[in-house]
């Protein structure tokens, strides 16, 4: 892939809105002029994460992360700087120049998660010109999509395809493309049996699993033929790019009108998602190869509160649902069933009745899980005790495992009401029950409050000693004046020739450049340093870059400090109010003394540092001789009266 030219990337992140991307991701409330939500990177149940659209920035409160609408696709998604540009460019139809094909050198520099992506498109699309274009495809597979009932459009929408049952169809065709046979391994598509490959979806109509930006992770394959010996699915094992337990099938799909109806119908196979969809009812997810997991949930949890179980009323679909019942409610969240004809699952339903029918018999047929639970259970225990206490026992089980205790109390009342118990002796039951969830739980419980969890402070840097706090501190701001304030003129004294103290003026990038210069100092954090090389490139060639420009980099280090800036232009910095008594709020008004302020305090740190190294050198009686103590000691001496200029700098510009 080539580069995108810099003037395109800035109509690509003109026409972004970070609200509308992430919100694809998590539903988003207003808060004030910014938007609020659960985060994505994380498991939380209070809103944390912000996202300003005036800013165009998010922020992630409890795990720090932060950025612009490219940072968070990077993160979210793990596109790489370019792929997340186009991503957007796609969304937003801007056009991009295209591309020279890529080059051997280039193919081999995409890193391997890449790769993988790219092979699953590249066998998405040849499995959908298979079944469209082949003669077998046409023959066998279009036709029992058509013979099922799947539109054209469907079809197309949700990307089926067709593995050919040549039985190497799929890997003549990659490995000639130049995809190295490791990599269709890692996802599955090709199997290796003494030396000879196959493809390992051979026969089977294709189901693409994407993820909730759309790039397809896995497949999972039908088989077309009866035999009851043969799988009915395969499914793509596990990969980098494809953890099962924490996607969903359809959510790609249906996740805005999850949003929009503030429920999710949750199904068990690919083709109930697609007949759902296709019957007009499309906020339907279903788990792909896998029982219903914990991270599943969670992530139903980012859109709604509210599910919607929808399984076969066999004992298979209806052990299922017990099941997931049970993990909605440890999620704290609400859950309803619906229960097909025995045989019957959403697909089969679907096919056999008109949109308005199906949208029907999900209203009528909608239960709490109380009385879906007693409703199953009571039919083989109607007149014996023992089995109707063993039932009432099982729903207040799945009760007790509800986080919020009025929630709980709620439900025991219902319970009371329903089988006409008093309500003091389920509430005995569920206490003893409550124990054991809880001593279940607590391994992992959630840290009450966040903030102080240590692991929450993801730095990616080292620890550093409470010296190194002090002078990395005075580091941020410095550069954080400079990002913010950069371009902005600023007015000084100068010094002529003449010993004349003149009024100058220049901007604040400039002037901080220029004082560093004079004293050969340089950052030590790494990002700091990183930016301030930027700002002298850009100085060189006569630019001043603005924190647009610095919001648009690749390096997400920086793009995350930037806006981290922005994001907390709000909060007052405790430390620096009571350092140097600054007004933070104005700041900006008194240009001229922030900016002195935290250059001296930058200088002052940097020449306490270096006393602090003189005496670690001195401190080393081993190597040491006289001669180097005396230099050690005449170095020492002149900084500590550079440290008293710098101080009385400092102390000036606090007084006046
Ligand atoms: N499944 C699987 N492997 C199997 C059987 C089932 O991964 N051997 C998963 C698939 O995701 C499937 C879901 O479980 O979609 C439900 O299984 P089933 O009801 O048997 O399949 P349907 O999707 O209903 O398929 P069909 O209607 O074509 O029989
Ligand atoms: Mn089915």
């Amino acid at each position: 892939m080539s580069k995108i030219p810099p003037h395109i990337i800035d109509d690509i992140m003109q026409a972004s809105r970070i609200e509308e991307v992430i919100g694809e991701f998590v539903s988003l409330k207003r808060a004030g002029s910014n938007l609020k939500g659960l985060s994505p990177f994380t498991d939380e149940k209070t809103a944390s994460f912000v996202v300003s659209p005036a800013k165009q920035i998010f922020k992630c409160f409890s795990t720090g992360k932060g950025g612009t609408v490219v940072s968070f696709l990077m993160e979210k998604e793990h596109f790489s700087y370019p792929e997340a540009l186009r991503w957007l460019a796609d969304k937003y139809g801007v056009p991009i120049p295209a591309d020279e094909p890529a080059t051997a050198e280039q193919l081999a520099a995409i890193s391997e998660r890449e790769s993988l992506y790219i092979i699953n498109d590249f066998a998405r699309d040849h499995f959908k010109q298979n079944l469209h274009n082949s003669e077998e495809g046409t023959a066998i597979a279009l036709s029992y999509f058509e013979e099922r009932g799947f539109r054209k459009d469907i079809i197309e929408k949700f990307q089926l395809g067709y593995c050919l049952n040549t039985g190497t169809d799929f890997t003549k065709a990659s490995i000639a493309k130049g995809y190295k046979l490791d990599y269709l391994e890692k996802v599955g598509l090709v199997k290796s049996k003494d030396d000879r490959q196959f493809d390992f979806f051979r026969g089977r109509v294709m189901f693409p699993i994407h993820s909730v930006s759309g790039r397809v992770l896995g497949f999972g394959g039908r088989t077309l033929f009866t035999d009851k010996k043969i799988a009915k699915y395969f499914n793509s094992p596990e990969s980098i790019i494809y953890n099962k337990s924490e996607i969903l099938y359809g959510l790609h799909y249906s996740k805005g009108d999850i949003i929009k109806y503030d429920n999710c119908f949750l199904c068990e196979g690919y083709t109930d998602v697609i007949s759902m969809y296709q019957a007009g009812i499309q906020n339907v997810v279903s788990s792909s190869g896998t029982s219903l997991t914990k991270d599943q949930i969670k992530l139903i949890r980012r859109y709604t509160q509210n599910i919607t179980i929808l399984y076969d009323g066999d004992p298979a679909g209806i052990k299922a649902s017990f099941r997931g019942i049970d993990l909605i409610l440890e999620e704290g969240m609400n859950v309803k069933v619906v229960l097909f004809p025995e045989g019957e699952d959403p697909d089969s339903f679907s096919k056999k009745s008109s949109t308005v029918e199906l949208e029907n018999y999900i209203k009528e047929s909608t239960q709490d899980f109380i009385s879906f639970k007693a409703s199953i259970l009571l039919k083989d225990s109607e007149n014996d005790p023992i089995k109707r206490a063993e039932l009432i026992r099982e729903i207040v089980h799945s009760v007790s495992l509800i986080p919020d205790q009025i929630t709980r109390t709620v439900y025991m009342q219902q319970i009371s009401q329903q089988f006409e118990i008093n309500e003091q002796v389920i509430s005995n039951e569920l206490i003893k029950l409550r124990k054991n969830v809880v001593v279940k739980q607590a391994p992992e419980a959630d840290f009450q409050d966040i903030s102080n969890s240590p692991d929450q402070q993801q730095n990616q840097y080292p620890e550093p000693q409470v010296q190194q706090d002090v002078s990395y501190y005075n580091e941020e701001q410095l550069i954080r004046i400079m990002v913010k304030y950069g371009t902005r003129t600023m007015q000084f004294d100068q010094i002529d020739e003449n010993n004349q103290t003149n009024l100058s003026e220049t901007n604040v990038i400039e002037f901080i450049c220029h004082e560093l210069i004079t004293d050969e100092m340089v950052f030590s954090h790494p990002v700091y340093n990183k930016i301030h090389s930027l700002f002298l490139d850009g100085l060189s060639k006569n630019e001043f870059l603005s924190i647009n420009f610095l919001k648009r980099l690749e390096d997400q280090e920086i793009v995350k400090f930037v806006s981290d800036i922005e994001s907390n232009e709000h909060e007052l910095s405790a430390k620096w109010l009571s350092n140097y008594n600054i007004i933070t709020r104005s700041e900006g008004d008194r240009m001229s003394e922030t900016v002195m302020n935290a250059i001296y305090s930058f200088k002052l740190s940097k020449v306490e540092q270096y006393i602090n190294d003189i005496r670690i050198k001195m401190g080393k009686s081993d190597t040491m001789t006289d001669e180097l103590l005396m230099d050690l000691l005449a170095e020492q001496m002149v900084y500590e009266k550079i440290k008293i200029i710098f101080s009385e700098k400092l102390g000036r510009t606090i007084l006046r």
